[in-house]
């Protein structure tokens, strides 16, 4: 009977390459990773198929990449590179027109036409994935339909004690989101790796050297076992680095009147507006809990206000210590929000100003308690 049954060519393979892969990662989930498994398989086969295209393709092309340089530079072979990877995606078309050019995202016309990037995810996958991302500030500012097209192009990727997701000098792939795990942030400063901080169970890295074209600013190592959803800098780049442009026009000029901002250079500034989440408030809505363990009882007083161009936050990341006040919206309200490590990284140069600030809170309180407070240590 058996006999008869003609087995497919290819499918011991791919049940062997499968069993292997999953005795090697011993994956929680085997059906979620059999489908993580076998769509990088078939993206593969499609970039193959692509990229014997888009050979065809060059060279009807070559005038564009002819008449840059005789000699490539390094900066050639990057976009050449940078255009398998995009083949991958389908996007060879829009890519060769603009290889010798700086990147400006409003000339992406054909955009909407090209071919997205699409994972197929379970139900519990994608609702995971849309907790890990609820409130990774730089899909803050992106449209429904964007943020939809981002979450179909991410995948997962499962990491081990030890494992270096990202190594500092590197170029950049993928942008990272957290789904769990501990990831250690470590910087070489004169020769010397310092871990200069932590990201625990949430957040996101690996956003700057696909946003401004430079090497990995910082090594990023796994503690623990972990679970990462992963996007390619192709998607990332169609996505937020466009909606970044967008956001540098809505937000410069309001950032350009924000007291605390102005020694910053301009480029500075601009590096803020990149990483900011926009978040929208109710009235009565609390922004931020009270979290300081000397509470005696539940009573609340008004200590103070704060309007447009001011700030609030920022004291318990200046001293690292629990929240030492409550912050409620009076009305509705908007506030531009930046997470703990663009504020360690980009706001340097503003921590003296905020340092001096606290004494006013201390000043506020002495007022309304009649007795000294101190928020400083
Ligand atoms: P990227 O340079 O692409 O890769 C390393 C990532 O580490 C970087 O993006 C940031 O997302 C993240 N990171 C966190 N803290 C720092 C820091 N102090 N300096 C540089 N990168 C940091």
């Amino acid at each position: 009977m058996m006999s008869n049954i003609e087995i497919p060519a290819g499918l011991k393979e791919l049940l062997q390459a499968y069993t292997v892969e999953v005795l090697r990662r011993r994956p929680p989930d085997l059906v979620e990773f059999a489908v993580q498994h076998f769509t990088r398989i078939l993206e593969s086969q499609r970039k193959d198929q692509a990229a014997k295209k888009h050979s065809g393709k060059r060279a009807r092309k070559g005038v564009t990449f002819d008449t840059k340089s005789d000699n490539p530079t390094k900066d050639d072979e990057e976009e050449e590179e940078e255009e398998e990877e995009i083949c991958t995606t389908g996007k060879f078309n829009r890519r060769v027109s603009v290889c010798a050019e700086a990147y400006n995202p409003d000339d992406d016309e054909d955009d909407d036409t090209e071919p997205r990037i699409v994972y197929p995810k379970t139900d519990v996958q994608r609702r995971r994935l849309q907790d890990a991302c609820r409130d990774i500030l730089l899909f803050k500012t992106l449209e429904q339909e964007q943020f939809s097209e981002v979450l179909d192009a991410m995948f997962e990727v499962l990491v081990k004690p030890q494992e270096h997701i990202i190594d500092q000098g590197e170029d950049g792939d993928n942008f990272y989101v957290i789904e769990n795990g501990v990831y250690d942030i470590v910087v070489q400063k004169d020769g010397v790796s310092v871990c200069v901080g932590k990201y625990d169970n949430k957040g996101s890295f690996g956003e700057l050297a696909l946003m401004y074209n430079t090497p990995r600013a910082a090594t990023i190592i796994a503690t623990l076992e972990g679970s990462l959803w992963a996007l390619d800098r192709a998607t990332f780049h169609r996505l937020i680095v466009k909606n970044n442009a967008k956001k540098r026009r809505m937000y410069e000029a309001f950032i350009e009147c924000v007291p605390l901002l102005k020694s910053l250079e301009l480029s500075e500034r601009m590096k803020i507006v990149d990483v900011l989440g926009a978040r929208g408030y109710k009235d009565g809505d609390r922004i931020i809990t009270q979290t300081k363990a000397d509470q005696q009882d539940n009573t609340e007083v008004e200590v103070a206000c704060c309007s447009r161009g001011q700030y609030f936050g920022e004291l318990a990341l200046v001293n690292n210590k629990p929240r030492a006040a409550s912050v409620y919206a009076v009305g509705e309200t908007k506030c531009l929000v930046i997470d703990i490590q663009a504020f360690e990284r980009l706001l340097g140069p503003c921590m003296d100003i905020m340092k001096r600030n606290i004494s006013q809170y201390e000043d506020q309180l002495v007022a309304l308690f009649g007795s000294s407070v101190d928020l400083k240590h």
